[in-house]
C-alpha cells in the first residue's frame, strides 16, 4: 500500500478489517515492525479520536510518532502552484513537503473542506500536494471529502458485532446540526459499504441532502425515515452540509434526529457515530446511552484500523 486516502486504496477490504481485528487480539504481535521508523502526523483541524488512535497505532508498531499542529503552530502554508505569494501564506507545499519527506517514513495529513467552493474542495488540493510534494506514503487523517480511516474502523466495527450469517441491513442517516458540517464521513462510509458489496445499504436524508453520486452507486437512497428505518441492524447517524447547494444547512428539521422512539420500527439496530456528537441535536442521550450504541466500539477500533493501515505500508501483506 503506497497511500491511504480512499476505499481505492483497499482492493480487498476484508483482508484489511481482518487484520485489524487481529491486531485488537493481539496489539503487539507486530511491535518490531517499525522500529528506526518515524511518522509524521500533521493536523491543520483539531481531532481527539484520529490523533491519539493513530499515535497508539504507530507506537503499537515500534514507530516513533510525531505530531504537528500546522494550523495552529506551523508557518501558513500555499497549495496553489503558481501563487504569487504576496497574501497571508509565508512557505509553500513545494518547499516544505520535502523536507517533510526526508524528516518521516509516513505523512499523515488532516485537512478539513471550506465549504465554500465545491470544486476546490472536491478537487482534494492539500492532500494531493502533500503527497506529490512529500514523495512519500501519505495516509489522510480527514480530507475535503473522505475520512477513510473511519470507514474502515466502521465496517471492521460491524463485522465484529454482526453474527448472523445473511446481509445486515445498515442505514445511513442524515442528522440534524446547527453548523454546516462536511459530506466527508458519509461519503467515505458510503463509498466503503458500497465497495464492500456485502449489507443492504441504504441512505436516508432530507430533500436537498444527495451526496456526490459518485460515492452512492449500489446505495438505496430514500427521504422517508420511518421507511428507511424499517427492519435496520445498523443505523449510521451523522449531519452533513448540503452538496448540491454547497456547504448550505437546508433544513433543521429535529424529527430527523434518532431518538429510542424513532426505533420503534428498528428496536435492535446498533446505533453509530463517528463522534464528536451533539447529544440531543444529532442523536438522542437515550440512544447513546443505550446498550446498542456502539460509538465507544467504534472509537476503540480506530487504534487498530490504523495499525492494521501502517502495517501495510511498512511490510504489504495483503
Ligand atoms: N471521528 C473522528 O475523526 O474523531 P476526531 O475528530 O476526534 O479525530
Amino acid at each position: 500500500m503506497k497511500q491511504f486516502i480512499s476505499a481505492q486504496d483497499a482492493p480487498n477490504i476484508n483482508a484489511l478489517v481482518s487484520k485489524a481485528l487481529d491486531y485488537k487480539a493481539n496489539p503487539f504481535k507486530d511491535k518490531t515492525l517499525g522500529v528506526n521508523k518515524r511518522i509524521g502526523l500533521l493536523f491543520f483541524n483539531p481531532s481527539m479520536r484520529t490523533r491519539l488512535s493513530t499515535q497508539i497505532a504507530a507506537q503499537n508498531l515500534g514507530m516513533e510518532c510525531i505530531v504537528f499542529n500546522v494550523g495552529s503552530e506551523g508557518w501558513n502554508l500555499e497549495f496553489d502552484d503558481d501563487a504569487m505569494m504576496n497574501g497571508l501564506t509565508v512557505e509553500h507545499i513545494k518547499d516544505a513537503a520535502p523536507i517533510l519527506g526526508n524528516y518521516f517514513d509516513i505523512l499523515c495529513i488532516r485537512t478539513f473542506p471550506s465549504l465554500k467552493d465545491r470544486s476546490e474542495d472536491y478537487s482534494e488540493k492539500y492532500i494531493n500536494q502533500l503527497i506529490k510534494y512529500s514523495g512519500i506514503p501519505v495516509v489522510s487523517l480527514e480530507s475535503a471529502t473522505l475520512h477513510p480511516l473511519q470507514s474502515l474502523t466502521d465496517i471492521a466495527t460491524i463485522k465484529e458485532t454482526f453474527l448472523e450469517k445473511r446481509k445486515p441491513r445498515i442505514v445511513l442517516s442524515w442528522a440534524p446540526h446547527i453548523k454546516p458540517l462536511p459530506q466527508c464521513v458519509a461519503n467515505s462510509f458510503s463509498q466503503w459499504v458500497t465497495q464492500w458489496g456485502e449489507a443492504d445499504f441504504i441512505i436516508a436524508h432530507p430533500e436537498g441532502y444527495d451526496l456526490d453520486p459518485m460515492y452512492t452507486q449500489g446505495a438505496t437512497i430514500i427521504n422517508n425515515h420511518e421507511t428507511a428505518l424499517q427492519n435496520a441492524d445498523y443505523v449510521y447517524v451523522k449531519n452533513w452540509s448540503s452538496y448540491t447547494d454547497y456547504g448550505k444547512i437546508k433544513s433543521y428539521d429535529n424529527d430527523w434526529m434518532i431518538t429510542k422512539e424513532k426505533l420503534h420500527r428498528a428496536k435492535d439496530a446498533k446505533i453509530m457515530h463517528c463522534l464528536p456528537v451533539r447529544r440531543n441535536l444529532e442523536l438522542g442521550g437515550d440512544v447513546l446511552d443505550s446498550k446498542n450504541s456502539l460509538t465507544t466500539l467504534q472509537g476503540t477500533n480506530r487504534i487498530y484500523a490504523a495499525q492494521a493501515v501502517l502495517s501495510e505500508i511498512l511490510q504489504p501483506s495483503i
